[in-house]
Protein backbone atom coordinates (compact mmCIF):
# COMPACT_ATOMS: atom_id res chain seq x y z
CA UNK A 1 0.00 0.00 0.00
CA UNK A 2 1.60 3.60 -0.65
CA UNK A 3 2.79 5.20 1.99
CA UNK A 4 -0.19 8.28 3.19
CA UNK A 5 1.84 11.23 2.62
CA UNK A 6 2.12 13.48 6.03
CA UNK A 7 2.15 17.39 6.38
CA UNK A 8 5.69 18.68 7.19
CA UNK A 9 5.31 20.31 10.53
CA UNK A 10 2.91 22.77 12.67
CA UNK A 11 3.24 25.61 10.12
CA UNK A 12 2.33 23.78 6.95
CA UNK A 13 -0.52 22.32 9.26
CA UNK A 14 -1.69 25.49 10.51
CA UNK A 15 -1.26 26.72 6.96
CA UNK A 16 -3.11 24.02 5.17
CA UNK A 17 -5.91 23.98 7.84
CA UNK A 18 -6.63 27.98 7.51
CA UNK A 19 -5.97 27.63 3.33
CA UNK A 20 -9.18 25.66 3.41
CA UNK A 21 -10.91 28.01 6.46
CA UNK A 22 -9.80 31.18 5.05
CA UNK A 23 -11.70 31.96 1.81
CA UNK A 24 -15.18 33.40 0.40
CA UNK A 25 -16.39 32.86 4.28
CA UNK A 26 -14.43 35.67 5.66
CA UNK A 27 -14.50 37.91 2.82
CA UNK A 28 -18.15 37.62 1.14
CA UNK A 29 -19.76 35.83 3.86
CA UNK A 30 -18.51 37.54 6.94
CA UNK A 31 -19.15 41.32 5.92
CA UNK A 32 -22.68 40.89 4.89
CA UNK A 33 -23.78 38.42 7.97
CA UNK A 34 -22.06 40.63 9.93
CA UNK A 35 -24.17 43.46 8.24
CA UNK A 36 -27.52 42.07 8.33
CA UNK A 37 -27.45 41.11 11.75
CA UNK A 38 -26.99 44.56 13.38
CA UNK A 39 -22.77 44.46 13.29
CA UNK A 40 -20.70 44.27 16.64
CA UNK A 41 -23.06 42.38 18.43
CA UNK A 42 -23.24 39.63 15.85
CA UNK A 43 -19.04 39.99 15.86
CA UNK A 44 -19.40 39.34 19.71
CA UNK A 45 -21.57 36.13 19.74
CA UNK A 46 -19.77 34.85 16.53
CA UNK A 47 -16.12 34.87 18.45
CA UNK A 48 -17.71 33.46 21.77
CA UNK A 49 -19.53 30.47 19.33
CA UNK A 50 -16.34 30.21 17.98
CA UNK A 51 -14.15 29.78 20.95
CA UNK A 52 -16.60 27.58 22.97
CA UNK A 53 -18.57 25.32 20.23
CA UNK A 54 -16.29 25.48 17.34
CA UNK A 55 -13.26 25.01 18.67
CA UNK A 56 -13.91 21.96 20.61
CA UNK A 57 -15.59 20.78 17.50
CA UNK A 58 -12.50 21.43 15.56
CA UNK A 59 -10.27 19.61 18.09
CA UNK A 60 -12.99 16.71 17.80
CA UNK A 61 -12.59 16.44 14.15
CA UNK A 62 -9.06 16.67 13.88
CA UNK A 63 -8.82 13.91 16.88
CA UNK A 64 -11.08 11.38 15.03
CA UNK A 65 -9.24 12.11 11.71
CA UNK A 66 -5.40 11.59 12.53
CA UNK A 67 -6.86 8.59 14.85
CA UNK A 68 -8.35 6.91 11.63
CA UNK A 69 -6.05 7.90 9.33
CA UNK A 70 -8.67 7.80 6.76
CA UNK A 71 -11.27 9.47 4.73
CA UNK A 72 -14.64 11.00 7.10
CA UNK A 73 -16.68 7.96 5.56
CA UNK A 74 -14.71 5.53 6.72
CA UNK A 75 -13.52 7.23 9.88
CA UNK A 76 -17.35 7.82 10.78
CA UNK A 77 -18.04 4.14 10.03
CA UNK A 78 -15.43 2.87 12.15
CA UNK A 79 -17.07 4.74 15.20
CA UNK A 80 -20.95 3.47 14.10
CA UNK A 81 -21.01 0.49 12.48
CA UNK A 82 -23.34 -0.26 10.28
CA UNK A 83 -26.21 1.19 8.25
CA UNK A 84 -26.53 4.14 10.43
CA UNK A 85 -22.94 5.03 9.78
CA UNK A 86 -22.87 4.40 6.41
CA UNK A 87 -25.36 7.01 6.22
CA UNK A 88 -23.95 9.45 8.55
CA UNK A 89 -20.99 9.25 6.67
CA UNK A 90 -23.19 10.06 3.66
CA UNK A 91 -23.56 13.47 4.84
CA UNK A 92 -20.03 14.58 4.36
CA UNK A 93 -20.09 13.44 1.02
CA UNK A 94 -23.29 15.55 0.30
CA UNK A 95 -22.60 18.37 2.08
CA UNK A 96 -19.55 19.72 0.08
CA UNK A 97 -21.79 19.18 -3.09
CA UNK A 98 -24.57 20.85 -1.80
CA UNK A 99 -22.17 24.51 -0.41
CA UNK A 100 -19.81 23.70 -3.95
CA UNK A 101 -23.00 24.26 -6.46
CA UNK A 102 -23.66 27.77 -4.64
CA UNK A 103 -20.31 28.20 -3.95
CA UNK A 104 -19.67 28.29 -7.39
CA UNK A 105 -22.03 30.77 -8.14
CA UNK A 106 -20.01 33.39 -5.69
CA UNK A 107 -17.00 32.07 -7.76
CA UNK A 108 -18.57 32.85 -10.86
CA UNK A 109 -19.22 37.00 -9.71
CA UNK A 110 -15.37 36.67 -8.75
CA UNK A 111 -14.99 35.84 -12.32
CA UNK A 112 -17.01 38.94 -13.74
CA UNK A 113 -15.71 41.14 -10.97
CA UNK A 114 -11.97 40.41 -12.39
CA UNK A 115 -12.97 41.32 -15.95
CA UNK A 116 -14.49 44.44 -14.63
CA UNK A 117 -11.10 45.15 -13.25
CA UNK A 118 -9.05 44.18 -16.07
CA UNK A 119 -11.37 46.35 -18.39
CA UNK A 120 -10.54 49.03 -15.78
CA UNK A 121 -14.16 49.34 -15.48
CA UNK A 122 -14.41 50.71 -11.69
CA UNK A 123 -11.87 53.60 -11.99
CA UNK A 124 -14.08 55.11 -14.93
CA UNK A 125 -17.32 54.42 -12.66
CA UNK A 126 -19.20 57.27 -11.56
CA UNK A 127 -21.11 57.47 -7.89
CA UNK A 128 -24.94 56.91 -9.61
CA UNK A 129 -23.47 53.82 -11.57
CA UNK A 130 -21.66 52.30 -8.34
CA UNK A 131 -24.94 51.95 -6.85
CA UNK A 132 -26.78 48.62 -7.62
CA UNK A 133 -24.35 47.95 -10.37
CA UNK A 134 -24.39 44.37 -8.72
CA UNK A 135 -28.06 44.18 -8.89
CA UNK A 136 -28.24 44.52 -12.66
CA UNK A 137 -25.31 41.99 -13.10
CA UNK A 138 -26.67 39.35 -11.41
CA UNK A 139 -30.22 40.10 -12.40
CA UNK A 140 -29.49 38.88 -15.73
CA UNK A 141 -29.85 35.69 -16.95
CA UNK A 142 -26.92 34.58 -18.79
CA UNK A 143 -23.99 36.17 -17.43
CA UNK A 144 -23.92 35.19 -14.33
CA UNK A 145 -25.07 31.77 -15.19
CA UNK A 146 -21.67 31.75 -17.97
CA UNK A 147 -19.53 32.43 -14.65
CA UNK A 148 -21.26 30.07 -12.99
CA UNK A 149 -20.57 27.46 -15.50
CA UNK A 150 -17.25 28.58 -16.14
CA UNK A 151 -16.06 28.22 -12.61
CA UNK A 152 -17.47 25.03 -12.12
CA UNK A 153 -15.44 23.86 -15.37
CA UNK A 154 -11.92 25.21 -13.80
CA UNK A 155 -12.95 22.97 -10.55
CA UNK A 156 -13.35 20.40 -12.96
CA UNK A 157 -10.23 20.54 -14.83
CA UNK A 158 -8.20 21.66 -11.28
CA UNK A 159 -9.90 17.59 -10.06
CA UNK A 160 -9.48 15.86 -13.40
CA UNK A 161 -6.10 16.67 -13.84
CA UNK A 162 -5.26 16.61 -10.37
CA UNK A 163 -2.58 19.51 -10.24
CA UNK A 164 -3.24 19.57 -6.40
CA UNK A 165 0.23 20.46 -5.69
CA UNK A 166 0.46 22.96 -8.24
CA UNK A 167 -2.77 25.04 -6.76
CA UNK A 168 -2.04 24.62 -3.18
CA UNK A 169 1.49 25.62 -3.67
CA UNK A 170 -0.32 28.43 -5.46
CA UNK A 171 -2.89 29.41 -2.62
CA UNK A 172 0.04 29.02 -0.25
CA UNK A 173 1.22 32.74 -1.62
CA UNK A 174 -3.10 33.66 -2.62
CA UNK A 175 -3.67 33.61 0.93
CA UNK A 176 -1.11 36.16 2.09
CA UNK A 177 -0.69 37.90 -0.80
CA UNK A 178 -4.85 38.35 -0.08
CA UNK A 179 -3.99 39.38 3.39
CA UNK A 180 -1.78 42.34 2.23
CA UNK A 181 -4.21 43.15 0.21
CA UNK A 182 -7.12 43.11 2.59
CA UNK A 183 -4.87 45.43 4.81
CA UNK A 184 -4.15 47.93 2.27
CA UNK A 185 -7.98 47.85 1.17
CA UNK A 186 -9.08 48.24 4.81
CA UNK A 187 -6.39 51.53 5.48
CA UNK A 188 -7.85 52.86 2.42
CA UNK A 189 -10.98 52.17 3.64
CA UNK A 190 -10.48 54.39 6.79
CA UNK A 191 -9.86 57.13 5.37
CA UNK A 192 -12.80 57.47 3.34
CA UNK A 193 -15.36 60.37 4.85
CA UNK A 194 -17.85 58.69 7.19
CA UNK A 195 -15.18 55.91 6.88
CA UNK A 196 -15.89 56.21 11.20
CA UNK A 197 -19.36 55.01 11.16
CA UNK A 198 -18.42 51.90 9.87
CA UNK A 199 -16.13 51.40 12.41
CA UNK A 200 -18.38 52.31 15.42
CA UNK A 201 -20.78 50.27 14.06
CA UNK A 202 -18.15 46.90 14.30
CA UNK A 203 -17.22 48.05 17.67
CA UNK A 204 -19.89 48.97 19.36
CA UNK A 205 -22.74 46.74 19.93
CA UNK A 206 -26.22 47.07 19.43
CA UNK A 207 -28.04 43.68 21.21
CA UNK A 208 -31.47 45.42 20.34
CA UNK A 209 -30.63 44.24 16.65
CA UNK A 210 -30.10 40.46 18.07
CA UNK A 211 -32.63 38.05 17.35
CA UNK A 212 -32.83 34.43 17.32
CA UNK A 213 -31.40 34.31 14.11
CA UNK A 214 -29.01 35.82 14.89
CA UNK A 215 -27.15 33.32 17.08
CA UNK A 216 -28.03 30.65 14.12
CA UNK A 217 -26.45 32.95 12.43
CA UNK A 218 -23.15 33.42 14.37
CA UNK A 219 -23.01 29.49 14.76
CA UNK A 220 -23.63 28.89 11.02
CA UNK A 221 -20.90 31.12 9.99
CA UNK A 222 -18.77 30.28 12.35
CA UNK A 223 -18.90 25.91 11.08
CA UNK A 224 -19.30 27.63 7.39
CA UNK A 225 -15.78 29.41 8.13
CA UNK A 226 -13.91 27.04 9.54
CA UNK A 227 -15.03 24.13 7.05
CA UNK A 228 -16.44 21.93 10.01
CA UNK A 229 -19.29 19.45 10.29
CA UNK A 230 -18.48 18.43 6.85
CA UNK A 231 -15.35 15.52 7.00
CA UNK A 232 -13.30 18.24 5.37
CA UNK A 233 -10.88 18.41 8.81
CA UNK A 234 -11.23 15.09 9.54
CA UNK A 235 -9.92 14.69 6.39
CA UNK A 236 -6.95 16.80 6.66
CA UNK A 237 -6.04 15.55 9.79
CA UNK A 238 -5.47 12.18 8.99
CA UNK A 239 -2.65 13.57 7.10
CA UNK A 240 -1.26 14.85 10.04
CA UNK A 241 1.81 13.72 11.72
CA UNK A 242 1.67 12.04 15.43
CA UNK A 243 3.67 14.03 17.26
CA UNK A 244 2.00 17.55 16.17
CA UNK A 245 0.21 19.80 18.63
CA UNK A 246 -3.63 19.36 17.73
CA UNK A 247 -4.86 21.87 20.22
CA UNK A 248 -2.22 24.52 19.21
CA UNK A 249 -2.73 24.09 15.67
CA UNK A 250 -6.80 24.00 15.95
CA UNK A 251 -5.93 27.27 18.30
CA UNK A 252 -4.09 28.72 15.95
CA UNK A 253 -6.41 28.25 12.87
CA UNK A 254 -9.55 29.38 14.64
CA UNK A 255 -7.69 32.41 15.81
CA UNK A 256 -6.23 33.08 11.96
CA UNK A 257 -9.93 33.00 10.54
CA UNK A 258 -11.29 34.84 13.23
CA UNK A 259 -9.04 37.71 12.37
CA UNK A 260 -9.24 37.42 8.80
CA UNK A 261 -12.87 37.83 8.78
CA UNK A 262 -12.59 40.72 11.48
CA UNK A 263 -10.28 42.53 8.62
CA UNK A 264 -12.27 41.80 6.51
CA UNK A 265 -15.26 43.57 8.32
CA UNK A 266 -13.16 46.58 8.63
CA UNK A 267 -12.07 46.71 4.87
CA UNK A 268 -15.78 46.86 3.91
CA UNK A 269 -17.80 48.18 6.29
CA UNK A 270 -16.41 51.80 6.34
CA UNK A 271 -16.65 52.00 2.50
CA UNK A 272 -20.27 50.52 3.34
CA UNK A 273 -21.07 53.76 5.34
CA UNK A 274 -19.02 56.49 3.29
CA UNK A 275 -21.10 55.08 -0.03
CA UNK A 276 -23.85 54.98 1.66
CA UNK A 277 -24.87 51.37 0.65
CA UNK A 278 -27.52 49.56 2.86
CA UNK A 279 -25.23 47.46 5.36
CA UNK A 280 -28.21 44.61 5.52
CA UNK A 281 -28.62 44.35 1.79
CA UNK A 282 -27.27 40.64 1.73
CA UNK A 283 -24.93 38.35 -0.02
CA UNK A 284 -24.07 41.26 -2.63
CA UNK A 285 -23.03 43.67 0.28
CA UNK A 286 -18.77 43.67 -1.08
CA UNK A 287 -19.58 43.11 -4.78
CA UNK A 288 -21.31 46.59 -4.35
CA UNK A 289 -18.89 48.19 -1.89
CA UNK A 290 -16.01 46.55 -3.36
CA UNK A 291 -16.20 49.11 -7.05
CA UNK A 292 -16.84 51.94 -5.00
CA UNK A 293 -13.54 51.37 -2.97
CA UNK A 294 -11.68 51.24 -6.20
CA UNK A 295 -13.34 53.73 -8.09
CA UNK A 296 -12.18 56.45 -5.05
CA UNK A 297 -8.68 54.85 -4.72
CA UNK A 298 -8.76 55.23 -8.77
CA UNK A 299 -9.74 59.41 -8.06
CA UNK A 300 -6.36 59.22 -6.76
CA UNK A 301 -4.36 56.71 -8.37
CA UNK A 302 -6.08 54.86 -11.45
CA UNK A 303 -2.29 52.85 -11.92
CA UNK A 304 -2.71 51.34 -8.07
CA UNK A 305 -6.62 51.18 -8.23
CA UNK A 306 -6.35 49.30 -11.23
CA UNK A 307 -3.79 47.11 -10.03
CA UNK A 308 -4.70 46.63 -6.82
CA UNK A 309 -8.52 45.58 -8.14
CA UNK A 310 -7.44 42.93 -10.29
CA UNK A 311 -4.97 41.79 -7.86
CA UNK A 312 -7.76 41.48 -5.57
CA UNK A 313 -9.76 39.48 -7.50
CA UNK A 314 -7.65 37.30 -8.97
CA UNK A 315 -6.47 36.03 -5.30
CA UNK A 316 -10.27 35.91 -4.59
CA UNK A 317 -10.58 33.44 -7.35
CA UNK A 318 -8.00 31.82 -6.19
CA UNK A 319 -8.93 31.30 -2.65
CA UNK A 320 -12.28 30.34 -3.75
CA UNK A 321 -11.38 27.75 -6.13
CA UNK A 322 -9.10 25.90 -3.70
CA UNK A 323 -12.01 25.44 -1.44
CA UNK A 324 -14.00 24.57 -4.43
CA UNK A 325 -11.63 21.84 -5.52
CA UNK A 326 -11.52 20.36 -2.14
CA UNK A 327 -15.05 20.78 -2.08
CA UNK A 328 -15.59 18.62 -5.29
CA UNK A 329 -12.82 16.07 -4.30
CA UNK A 330 -14.85 14.68 -1.63
CA UNK A 331 -17.46 13.86 -4.15
CA UNK A 332 -15.03 12.64 -6.17
CA UNK A 333 -13.12 10.23 -3.58
CA UNK A 334 -16.46 8.87 -2.80
CA UNK A 335 -17.75 7.71 -6.14
CA UNK A 336 -14.56 6.15 -7.25
CA UNK A 337 -13.79 4.42 -3.96
CA UNK A 338 -17.32 3.16 -3.48
CA UNK A 339 -19.19 2.83 -7.34
CA UNK A 340 -15.90 2.27 -8.81
CA UNK A 341 -16.07 5.16 -11.62
CA UNK A 342 -13.32 6.33 -13.22
CA UNK A 343 -12.61 9.74 -12.18
CA UNK A 344 -13.26 11.73 -15.56
CA UNK A 345 -16.61 10.02 -15.42
CA UNK A 346 -16.99 11.17 -11.63
CA UNK A 347 -15.97 14.57 -12.19
CA UNK A 348 -17.95 15.17 -15.24
CA UNK A 349 -21.18 13.73 -13.57
CA UNK A 350 -20.50 16.12 -10.21
CA UNK A 351 -20.05 18.89 -12.77
CA UNK A 352 -23.27 18.61 -14.32
CA UNK A 353 -24.59 17.86 -11.06
CA UNK A 354 -23.79 20.98 -8.85
CA UNK A 355 -23.81 22.85 -11.94
CA UNK A 356 -27.45 22.25 -13.06
CA UNK A 357 -28.05 22.90 -9.21
CA UNK A 358 -26.32 25.73 -9.31
CA UNK A 359 -28.29 27.30 -12.21
CA UNK A 360 -30.84 27.46 -9.86
CA UNK A 361 -29.38 29.58 -7.16
CA UNK A 362 -28.09 31.56 -10.24
CA UNK A 363 -31.15 32.36 -11.40
CA UNK A 364 -32.68 32.76 -8.54
CA UNK A 365 -31.59 36.75 -8.41
CA UNK A 366 -33.22 37.02 -11.41
CA UNK A 367 -35.64 35.21 -13.80
CA UNK A 368 -36.15 33.19 -10.77
CA UNK A 369 -36.41 35.90 -8.28
CA UNK A 370 -40.60 35.02 -7.50
CA UNK A 371 -39.49 31.31 -6.65
CA UNK A 372 -39.63 31.17 -3.05
CA UNK A 373 -38.35 28.23 -0.35
CA UNK A 374 -39.64 28.58 3.13
CA UNK A 375 -40.03 32.35 1.99
CA UNK A 376 -36.01 32.83 1.19
CA UNK A 377 -35.25 32.99 -2.74
CA UNK A 378 -33.46 29.69 -4.42
CA UNK A 379 -29.96 31.15 -3.31
CA UNK A 380 -30.18 32.27 0.18
CA UNK A 381 -32.25 28.99 0.49
CA UNK A 382 -29.37 27.17 -0.45
CA UNK A 383 -26.62 29.10 1.92
CA UNK A 384 -28.90 29.15 4.90
CA UNK A 385 -29.96 25.47 4.75
CA UNK A 386 -26.42 24.54 4.36
CA UNK A 387 -24.85 26.43 7.18
CA UNK A 388 -27.70 26.21 9.62
CA UNK A 389 -28.79 22.92 8.74
CA UNK A 390 -26.29 20.44 7.15
CA UNK A 391 -23.66 22.07 9.10
CA UNK A 392 -24.83 21.78 12.23
CA UNK A 393 -26.38 18.30 12.18
CA UNK A 394 -22.91 17.35 11.15
CA UNK A 395 -21.15 19.31 13.81
CA UNK A 396 -23.22 17.71 16.31
CA UNK A 397 -22.43 14.22 14.52
CA UNK A 398 -18.86 15.08 15.19
CA UNK A 399 -19.26 16.37 19.24
CA UNK A 400 -21.22 13.12 19.98
CA UNK A 401 -19.15 10.75 18.04
CA UNK A 402 -15.64 12.45 19.71
CA UNK A 403 -17.02 13.08 23.26
CA UNK A 404 -19.40 10.08 24.03
CA UNK A 405 -18.75 7.38 21.26
CA UNK A 406 -15.09 7.54 21.06
CA UNK A 407 -13.10 5.90 23.52
CA UNK A 408 -11.86 9.04 26.33
CA UNK A 409 -8.76 7.70 26.54
CA UNK A 410 -8.26 7.69 22.74
CA UNK A 411 -9.33 11.21 22.65
CA UNK A 412 -7.07 11.88 25.38
CA UNK A 413 -4.35 10.50 23.79
CA UNK A 414 -5.12 12.39 20.34
CA UNK A 415 -5.30 15.70 21.93
CA UNK A 416 -2.54 15.55 24.54
CA UNK A 417 -0.02 12.97 22.25
CA UNK A 418 -0.24 10.70 24.84
CA UNK A 419 -0.08 12.83 28.02
CA UNK A 420 3.27 14.40 26.51
CA UNK A 421 1.89 17.53 26.14
CA UNK A 422 1.74 18.97 29.74
CA UNK A 423 -0.65 21.81 28.95
CA UNK A 424 -2.97 20.22 26.87
CA UNK A 425 -3.36 17.58 29.61
CA UNK A 426 -4.34 20.77 31.89
CA UNK A 427 -6.85 21.83 29.44
CA UNK A 428 -8.30 18.52 28.53
CA UNK A 429 -11.00 18.21 30.87
CA UNK A 430 -11.92 21.94 29.77
CA UNK A 431 -12.14 20.20 26.18
CA UNK A 432 -14.18 17.38 27.58
CA UNK A 433 -16.67 19.45 29.07
CA UNK A 434 -17.02 21.57 26.65
CA UNK A 435 -17.50 18.67 23.57
CA UNK A 436 -19.50 16.40 25.94
CA UNK A 437 -22.17 19.04 27.05
CA UNK A 438 -21.48 22.64 26.12
CA UNK A 439 -21.28 21.68 22.26
CA UNK A 440 -24.04 19.45 21.92
CA UNK A 441 -26.70 21.41 24.31
CA UNK A 442 -25.58 24.32 22.37
CA UNK A 443 -26.16 23.07 18.84
CA UNK A 444 -29.65 21.53 19.70
CA UNK A 445 -30.65 24.64 21.25
CA UNK A 446 -30.20 26.40 17.96
CA UNK A 447 -32.06 24.03 15.63
CA UNK A 448 -34.30 24.14 18.17
CA UNK A 449 -34.74 27.86 17.92
CA UNK A 450 -34.67 27.50 13.75
CA UNK A 451 -37.65 24.64 14.32
CA UNK A 452 -40.08 26.18 16.81
N1 LIG B 1 -14.24 27.72 4.87
C1 LIG B 1 -14.31 28.15 3.52
C2 LIG B 1 -14.48 29.65 3.44
O1 LIG B 1 -14.55 30.31 4.44
C3 LIG B 1 -15.46 27.58 2.79
C4 LIG B 1 -15.42 26.16 2.75
C5 LIG B 1 -16.42 25.49 3.32
C6 LIG B 1 -14.39 25.49 2.18
C7 LIG B 1 -16.38 24.14 3.32
C8 LIG B 1 -14.34 24.16 2.16
C9 LIG B 1 -15.33 23.50 2.75
O2 LIG B 1 -14.59 30.18 2.38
Amino acid sequence: MKKRENFSGRAAVIMAMAGSAIGLGNIWRFPYLTGQNGGAAFVIIYIIFTLILSLPIFLAESAMGRRSGTNSRTAISALVPGRAGRWLGMLTVITPLWILSYYSVVGGWSVEYLFQACRLDFIHLGPEQVSGSFGRFVGQTWTPLLCHWGFMLATMAIVIFGVKSGIEKFSKVAIPVLFVLVVVITVYSLTLPGAMKGVAYLLVPDFSKVTGHTFVDALGQSFYSLSLGMGIIITYSSYVKKQENLMAAGLGTSVCDLLFAYLAGFAIMPAVFAAGIAPGSGPGLIFDTLPYIFAQMGLNSPVFSSAAAILFFVTILFAALTSSVSLMEVGVAYITESWGWKRRTACLALFLFCGALGTLASLSFGPLAQVKVFGLQLFDFADSFASNGLLLVGGLLSVILAGWVMPRKALFTELTNGGTLRRNVKLFPVVLFLLRYVAPLGILAMVASLVI
